[in-house]
């Protein structure tokens, strides 16, 4: 039975829902946003201790009861470069398949591929960068070799009709860069969707932009990639990710990818933080009326499981101040 606490909780979290505003001021919105869950793979990947994998496996479990439509589930990166990952063939397989939901995994190269598409992978993303040092950090290549990375992958996806998506990191600045032109994310972002790619995601992968910028950003983007096969994927380094998402929504974007508590961080992106909290995205989108498909309440369960065994406190917003009550 519900405490006290416990329902006035849940009645707090409702109100998202009710306060639903006059969005005629505020340029269009889509009706219907897919949430993309990253935080199994990008909040777990940077976390420094060892996180047992039937904790990995049931925070999924939970977000699969939550209704995130797609929930990135681990990496088949190098367990070199990426230890936290490395039993991703256990967690792939570990966890519950909910139908209509999908699992992808992130995979850098055709080696990736392999095991990904073994360890009974439906759908994997391939992830690139519009800053050659980042790229040389993270992946160990030039932009231009691991788009050749990225096309073996998709070749290969092809023959197997697995779904490929793409991420570009550092659009909107660069940890060993700084600026990055809207021109080189754009050329970069055609290119991978001109080999395959189905949706690409648009990486703020250090949280430094700012409402302007990311509307230049995909102003640019927008010339060479269909809005609808766009997603924004921004962390919340600087407090932006929410403002940033919400200047995307305006511009048509209608895919978003979070991270349940806040939890991400690139191992390899010198003061990368945390992703857009899913709790303070779902709650954002509640109010402006927007169906995302999503049980609030569940998901800040799921949040509060991971960030129990994490022993951290979330960094969601919503969960901050609902647990409160
Ligand atoms: P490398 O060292 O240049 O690779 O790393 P290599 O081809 O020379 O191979 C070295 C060793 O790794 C070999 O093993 C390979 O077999 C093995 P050894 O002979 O030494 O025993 N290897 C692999 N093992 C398992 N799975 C594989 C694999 N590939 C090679 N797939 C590599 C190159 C790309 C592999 C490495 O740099 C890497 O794994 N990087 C991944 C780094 C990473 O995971 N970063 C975080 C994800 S990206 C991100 O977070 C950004 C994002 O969220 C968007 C945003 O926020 O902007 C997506
Ligand atoms: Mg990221």
């Amino acid at each position: 039975m519900a405490t006290v606490r416990e329902s006035l909780r849940r009645r707090l979290v409702g109100l998202a829902s009710l306060r639903a505003v006059s969005t005629s001021s505020m340029g269009t919105f889509p009706k219907q946003v897919k949430i993309v869950e990253v935080g199994p793979r990008d909040g777990l990947q940077n976390e420094k201790n060892i996180v047992p994998t039937p904790v990995k496996i049931k925070l999924i479990d939970m977000l699969s009861e939550a209704g995130l439509p797609v929930i990135e589930a681990t990496s088949f990166v190098s367990p070199k470069w990426v230890p936290q990952m490395s039993d991703n063939a256990d967690v792939l397989k570990g966890i519950q398949k909910f139908p209509g939901i999908n699992y992808p995994v992130l995979t850098p190269n055709f080696k990736g591929f392999q095991a990904a598409v073994a360890a009974g992978a439906k759908e994997v993303s391939v992830f690139g960068a519009a800053s050659e040092l980042f790229t040389k950090k993270n992946t160990n290549c030039s932009i231009d070799e691991s788009l050749q990375r990225c096309d073996q992958v998709l070749q290969a996806a092809r023959t197997t009709g697995i779904p490929v998506r793409g991420y570009v990191s550092c659009v909107l600045g660069c940890p060993y860069e700084g600026k990055i032109p809207p021109a080189k994310v754009a050329e970069v972002a055609k290119k991978m969707y001109s080999m395959g790619c189905y949706e690409i995601s648009l990486g703020d992968t250090i949280g430094v932009g700012t409402p302007g910028i990311m509307k230049d950003m995909l102003s640019a983007v927008m010339h060479e990639v269909p809005v609808a096969a766009l997603a924004v994927h921004c962390h919340d380094t600087y407090g932006q990710a929410l403002a940033n998402t919400l200047v995307a929504l305006q511009m048509g974007v209608s895919v978003v990818d979070s991270s349940v508590a806040g939890l991400g961080g690139c191992p390899y992106a010198q003061g990368a933080s945390g992703n857009l909290a899913t709790e303070d995205l779902v709650y954002m989108l509640a109010g402006l009326g927007i169906h995302t498909g999503v049980n609030l309440q569940k998901l800040l369960e799921a949040g509060t499981f991971i960030c129990q065994a994490l022993n951290r406190k979330t960094s969601s917003k919503v969960a901050q101040a609902t647990c409160k009550l």
